[in-house]
């Protein structure tokens, strides 16, 4: 039913995404030293990218990251450069710990790229420098210094290369030593995959009603990005357990639904916002880990033990409505707790709705949406798939991030 209600609609509505032009790209990126134009020749070059991918006893269970940086890595080493040194995060570790080596990242990198890369860690480089080839550093936040931007570790960093290449869009939203803080040290530049978020997640170039579908668990992390999407899109879509601080903030019983009790006033004032639509019904369960009296209920009706788990069908069909007037939908964030297989209906239904249905120029954003995605094998079908979590959204709101601003300076 909700298929034929939508490709109805979809007849009604059929718009074409125009193309960003090639000028306005140019334009944005003769601010940027970029990777193409940086003189590597027989250098030494270091490149950070984000490999931070889900690793489950040695194997990698979803390597979209690493399989967007090979471009950048191919046309580094088309440039001839004495040697490639790669550094990378994986996971928040507080020290070594085993479980989250990137290892297993050395090896399939070098099934990828069909080249040797030798996997070591820092210190080991630093005593004894491989002279040429390539080389992917154990995961830099076993050092706590990386997180917290030590100047003195990000010049002994830099004491590696001679040529910076930061690539690692994902993490661009950090200020970490082998990020913001290496470009103060070296000649820096970003790569092809940054280049193309860029191009892809620039508001600015899309065509519009522009609609962002965002989940999340807090509000508290999500309200700048909501304060200023307002600003920036027509409408912002909410799912997640963050909308059960605003089904408080309206004064209903949210049941055992986490909720942000300091977050209510802020949740009041964005509820003033036409843009911000919530969902009308939600799937209730009276346990949190699997499916235990499951029913769909109006927001306003959630009894006092029960979880809110999933967003209902009936407001699916309510945000199908919104995204068939969207000519741009950016998403983020599963709308239900999608762990639990019983919880992602909505997910689901969405996930079909956008990529099989909806005409709209389509990104998608952000690790478990990815994840999602990759399970319904439906992610070939956006237009564009960003390799940022937090940095995405972070770049739509501000249309920068910090590394960004640090090279423009730079220039
Ligand atoms: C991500 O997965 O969003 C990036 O790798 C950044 O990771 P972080 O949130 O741990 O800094």
């Amino acid at each position: 039913m909700l298929k034929r209600y939508i490709k109805l609609n979809v007849i009604l509505n059929r718009q074409k995404e125009s193309k960003i032009t090639k000028k306005v790209l140019l334009q944005k990126m003769k601010q940027l030293p970029v990777l193409r134009r940086c003189r590597i020749e027989n250098k030494r070059v270091i490149l950070r990218c984000d490999f931070n991918v889900v690793i489950q006893n040695g194997k990698i269970l979803d390597d979209t990251r690493i399989r967007a940086v090979i471009p950048t890595i191919k046309c580094i080493l088309s440039k001839k450069p004495k040697k490639l040194i790669i550094i990378s995060h994986l996971g928040r570790p507080s020290g070594f710990d085993k479980s989250l080596s990137l290892k297993p990242v050395a090896e399939h990198l070098s099934k990828l790229l069909r080249r040797k890369v030798v996997f070591k860690t820092l210190s080991e480089e630093l005593e004894t420098p491989e002279r040429k080839g390539i080389v992917l550093l154990e995961n830099i936040r076993f050092y706590k210094q990386e997180v917290q931007n030590d100047s003195r570790f990000a010049y002994l960093l830099s004491t590696l290369g001679d040529v910076f290449v930061n690539d690692a869009f994902a993490t661009m939203h950090r200020k970490h030593a082998s990020t913001y803080g290496l470009a103060k040290y070296l000649k820096s530049c970003i790569g092809l995959l940054v280049e193309e978020e860029i191009k892809n997640l620039d508001f600015s170039n899309k065509k519009k009603p522009i609609a962002v579908v965002l989940g999340g668990s807090k509000l508290s992390t999500k309200l700048p990005v909501i304060k200023s999407l307002i600003k920036k899109v027509d409408y912002v879509l909410l799912g997640g357990a963050m909308i059960f601080t605003f089904y408080k903030a309206q004064g209903f019983n949210v049941g055992k639904s986490l909720y942000e009790p300091e977050m209510l006033n802020e949740a009041k004032s964005l509820l003033n916002s036409k843009k911000i639509i919530l969902p009308d019904d939600v799937v209730i369960s009276r346990s949190l880990d699997k499916a235990v009296s499951l029913k769909t209920v109006p927001v306003s009706k959630i009894p006092s033990n029960f979880y809110g788990v999933d967003v209902g069908h009936k407001s699916i069909l309510k945000f199908v409505d919104v995204l068939l007037k969207s000519k741009t939908i950016f998403w983020n964030g599963p709308l239900g707790k999608y762990e639990v297989e019983d919880f992602r209906q909505a997910s689901e239904e969405l996930a079909n709705f956008i990529a099989l249905m909806s005409n709209a120029y389509k990104i998608v954003g952000g690790g478990d949406t990815l994840t999602l995605l990759n399970e319904l094998k439906l992610l070939d079908k956006f237009d564009f798939v960003s390799t940022g979590g937090g940095a995405s959204l972070e770049y739509i709101a501000k249309g920068t991030l910090p590394f960004l601003e640090l090279l423009k300076k730079k220039k």
